[in-house]
């Protein structure tokens, strides 16, 4: 993997860069569309690569393990070949859905024992199995196994959860030495800083991840029910100590709004199920707030879902024809929504990155966070 660093804005930590990998460059600040189970739920790869145009997706290790299962991806030739998709791809380790979708999970030293969401079946992960199932997985960048805490989190069971995951990175790094490749391109590991909303453990956190020198660095446990003002918090403890030359990703955020303020403290990547999962239940995002297309407002209203024509759906179809989509269930309404939110996700890390390169990066944040922080 490859990091340069372009240009840092002035009056905020925002970066402009590009990370190389196998499958191409990223050009940063990203986001990444959620892919969970290897497809942007009602996106073909076509609209996808051409319309919304990421450079990187994001799968699930949970997910995948539990289905197709691994050894049909090992046959496949990895998961790029089995969903034709051939940009850069993250795996997330399953460190948040182990916990935020399985029944009956159990966290000891060893592992998490837990019961699939699917057919109740218990399965047992390790730093060492997901770093195997990650290999066999395939993706360009693959990520530490974690526990991540919930909100709110006892101060005692946060320190003591974030001692585990580090030395749970230990494990996944002392095993991907002894882990060979299964594919002809290179994965690059990252680790994850821990800590709840505790500033001192998040300082610790930091240091410690920085301390291993991996390629990047990723930020969880955040985004899971805390104020927007304590998150900001904490990225700013956190991007105040990783280094400046690696890629850092914020896990699973946020509202646009959301994404705006950590880029100006230093993040350069980002996930969320927001755009898709939100689009497919007819909330669209825009550059002047967000609309819930199900209102009767909008029944006799012939006007495009988005004047700025992002992508070809914006201005192909009214918001009275997709409010109707939505109201007969049609699953073209929930594409509709999802392409809609995509390209707009796509679109704003884009004019963030503009801007950061133009040296006008706050001004136009502080701008755009009025701007979209209304319902339409
Ligand atoms: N996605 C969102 N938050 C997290 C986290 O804390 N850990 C992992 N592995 N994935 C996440």
């Amino acid at each position: 993997m490859q990091f340069k660093l372009e240009a840092t804005d002035a009056a905020s930590r925002a970066r402009a860069a590009t990370i190389t990998l196998d499958h191409g460059t990223i050009e940063t600040p990203i986001f990444m569309p959620v892919g969970t189970v290897a497809t942007v739920k009602g996106v073909h790869q076509k609209e996808l690569s051409e319309e919304i145009n990421p450079d990187i997706i994001l799968g699930n290790t949970y997910h995948l393990y539990l289905r197709p299962q691994t050894p049909i991806l090992e046959k496949a030739g990895g998961i790029h070949k089995f969903m034709n998709w051939d940009r850069n791809i993250l795996t997330d380790s399953g460190g948040y859905q182990v916990y935020s979708l399985s029944a009956n999970r159990k966290i000891k030293e060893e592992g998490v024992k837990f019961k699939s969401h699917i057919d109740g079946s218990y399965h047992f992960f390790t730093p060492e199995n997901v770093m195997e199932i990650q290999r066999t997985i395939g993706a360009d960048i693959i990520m530490a196994f974690d526990e991540c805490t919930p909100y709110p989190c006892d101060y005692n069971y946060a320190k003591r959860s974030m001692h585990m995951t580090h030395r749970w990175l230990d494990r996944c790094i002392n095993h991907l030495e002894k882990t060979p490749l299964k594919y002809d391109y290179n994965q690059t590991f990252f680790p994850i800083v821990q800590g709840s909303t505790y500033k001192d453990l998040r300082k610790q956190s930091a240091e410690y991840i920085a301390s291993v020198g991996a390629e990047g660095n990723a930020i969880g446990g955040l985004s899971v029910g805390e104020p927007a003002e304590e998150m900001y918090e904490m990225t700013d403890v956190v991007t105040s100590i990783l280094p400046k030359d690696k890629p850092r990703y914020l896990m699973g955020v946020g509202t646009p709004i959301n994404i705006l303020e950590n880029i100006a403290l230093g993040i350069d990547m980002f996930d969320c199920v927001m755009p898709t999962r939100n689009g497919r239940n007819g909330m669209l995002f825009t550059a002047h707030g967000s609309i819930n297309i199900k209102n009767k407002k909008w029944e006799d209203d012939f006007s495009p879902i988005d004047e700025m024509g992002i992508t070809w759906v914006d201005t192909a179809y009214s918001k009275a024809y997709v409010r109707h989509l939505f109201t007969v269930n049609e699953m073209l309404g929930r594409q509709i929504g999802t392409i809609h939110n995509l390209g707009f996700y796509l679109w704003l890390v884009r004019e963030a990155r503009k801007h950061i390169l133009a040296g006008d990066f706050t001004t136009w944040k502080n701008k755009m966070v009025k701007q979209m922080d209304k319902r339409l």
